[in-house]
């Protein structure tokens, strides 16, 4: 079946929305896009917020049968990231990132009881024309400073089916067939880390299942995202 594609004027979440239909039993592949979230949502429950019409916001939901399910966010943030700019990076686990500030985020959920087939929920939210920090540790980023005539609609049509065929070659190959390109965007090569745990370390990369490579005194650690949090030592 083919994705239908519906635009929500306003509603909670393109995530929660998508998430409550596969709850529901829905297997339709389904690209949500929403003018204005009251509820976005981010990673580690933190909220999403974003100014209706300077962003783009939208979930993709659809069946997906992998191997193995690590890794799939990242693969999302390397196929999205590709699409906008060479610019623009990525922050492990799936942030978007430009010259320092938060571009865009990436939030994975799946929904279902079987291993195998699940509804994956890949909602992406990105900042097209700078908007107000306030709240936030560092202002955002705006996909304009690079792209200086994006607009929500063309930036959609750019991403979209890429990000469709991402997810079938993750299907197919895993988070393996990513780790180069993951490689050439990686914000935190080289640099020192400070775990949410305390361990601190040096990133050097990323495992073919999508956990963060840390060097530190006691050896190499592999983590998740699920495990830690990282920022900047
Ligand atoms: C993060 O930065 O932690 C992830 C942010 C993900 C935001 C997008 S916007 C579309 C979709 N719906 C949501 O509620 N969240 C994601």
């Amino acid at each position: 079946p083919g994705v239908r594609v519906e635009l929500a004027p306003e509603i909670d979440s393109t995530n929660s929305e998508l998430m409550r239909r596969a709850r529901a039993g829905s297997t339709q592949p389904v690209l949500l896009v929403a003018e204005r979230q009251t509820a976005g949502r981010g990673r580690r429950g933190r909220a999403w917020q974003a100014d209706p019409g300077d962003s783009l916001t939208f979930s993709l939901g659809l069946p997906l049968a992998p191997r193995e399910w690590s890794g799939l966010s990242l693969a999302v943030g390397v196929a999205v990231a590709e699409m906008l700019h060479p610019a623009v990076g990525l922050k492990w686990p799936n942030d978007l990132w430009v010259g320092g500030h938060k571009l865009g985020g990436i939030l994975v959920e799946t929904a279902g009881t079987g291993e195998a087939l699940r509804q994956a929920v890949v909602g992406v939210g990105i900042n097209i024309a700078p908007r107000d920090g306030a709240g936030l540790s560092t202002p955002p980023a705006a996909l304009r400073a690079l792209w200086p005539q994006a607009q929500a609609g063309e930036v959609l049509l750019r991403v979209a089916a890429p990000l469709a065929r991402a997810l079938r070659e993750f299907e197919q190959a895993g988070f393996g067939a990513f780790v180069e390109r993951y490689r050439a965007r990686d914000l935190l090569w080289d640099t020192p880390v400070t775990l949410s745990d305390g361990r601190l370390g040096t990133a050097c990369g990323v495992s073919g299942s999508g956990g963060l490579l840390v060097h530190t005194a006691a050896g190499t650690l592999c983590v998740t995202s699920e495990e830690v949090s990282v920022r900047p030592a």
